[in-house]
């Protein structure tokens, strides 16, 4: 009896020890499931979805955004412009406010041109910004209506062209040394395919485009004279980089633009590093009408690189250069 008794105490002994670990195998299971629950509304993605924004969204804000800049989205109502902007390819996080800003003031609602104009700086008025010339970045250095040579930058080992390639007198034509030998070979090349290129007009020192922008300002008004000519300066031509060329078959500069030389140009000229700085329907990009004579030495690379993605050296500049 006694022992029948003792059995049943232990008996019931086991079941509240198995009852205690149950309930604290599922209080740990509890805790730790509210724990990770806890810890994860603490994340960002977290704060990002239960704003609105989908997962895929929220990944590409949380690829691209600095910690800082997710905070302030946080702060706010969701921003779908946000997002598109952030989507471009060109976005530069530097410019978020920046793109905000000019949609709201120009109304304009294409993303991609917003973070072009923005990037090349043409949310601002041309040359409202002066901005100083990298001279040290060499084949790579941006001269626009931003960016400035000082009055007396003289590019280093200028060599001249022979009249055999360029109008003029002797010695009138000038690049730098290692624009020239690209020049060499893309003339070559040009030549190869039947066509007979001519340099109407390369380097040029700062008092030369001076003369050049006042004689069209006298002549124009400043409206047209911007169209076309660089104020001193803010020439490319004071680079030592670039050459303007037609084709002994189209000398002139205005039919250029319809020549077979132009298109093989177009085609071939980034395999030799040069780049149509000034192109058809990128104005509001660069600051020039279409200008098919002139060809801006870069490298081999980014000549490649802009021809693929077919961008102007602006925003080539702004997106994998200045950054
Ligand atoms: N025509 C080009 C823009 C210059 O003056 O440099
Ligand atoms: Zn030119």
């Amino acid at each position: 009896m006694k022992k029948k008794k003792k059995k049943i105490r232990l008996k019931k002994q086991a079941y509240y020890l198995l009852a205690v670990i149950v309930f604290l195998v599922v209080g740990v299971i509890l805790g730790i499931n509210f724990y990770n629950d806890f810890k994860y509304k603490q994340t960002n993605e977290y704060k990002l979805t239960s704003k609105g924004y989908s997962l895929e969204d929220t990944n590409v804000l949380l690829d691209k955004l600095s910690e800082n800049s997710i905070s302030s989205l946080i702060n706010q109502d969701k921003n779908d412009t946000i997002v598109g902007l952030v989507k471009e390819k060109y976005f530069l996080e530097k410019n978020l406010d920046r793109y905000l800003a000019y949609i709201e003031e120009e109304e304009e609602d294409n993303l991609t041109d917003v973070v072009a104009i923005v990037n090349v700086n043409a949310d601002h008025k041309w040359y409202e910004e002066e901005l100083e010339t990298d001279t040290s970045l060499n084949e790579q250095m941006i001269v626009n209506k931003f960016y400035a040579l000082s009055e007396d930058y003289t590019p280093e080992n200028l060599v001249s062209i022979p009249l055999d390639y360029s109008y003029g007198t002797e010695g009138e034509n000038q690049l730098i040394e290692y624009a020239y030998d690209k020049f060499l070979d893309l003339w070559q090349a040009a030549h190869d395919e039947g066509f007979y290129l001519m340099v109407t007009s390369s380097y040029r020192d700062y008092a030369s485009q001076k003369e050049i922008y006042d004689y069209r300002k006298a002549t124009q008004g400043e409206r047209k004279a911007d169209e076309t000519a660089a104020r001193p300066g803010h020439s490319e031509h004071q680079t030592g980089l670039v050459v303007d060329m037609t084709s002994t078959t189209e000398p002139s500069a205005t039919d250029f633009s319809e020549s077979e030389a132009y298109k093989w140009l177009k085609e071939h000229a980034h395999e030799f590093g040069f780049i149509e700085r000034y192109p058809e329907g990128k104005t509001y990009l660069t600051g020039y009408s279409p200008e098919s004579w002139h060809w801006r030495y870069v490298g081999i690379e980014a000549a490649t690189v802009m021809h693929e993605e077919n961008i102007t050296y602006d925003e080539y500049y702004a997106f994998y250069i200045a950054k």
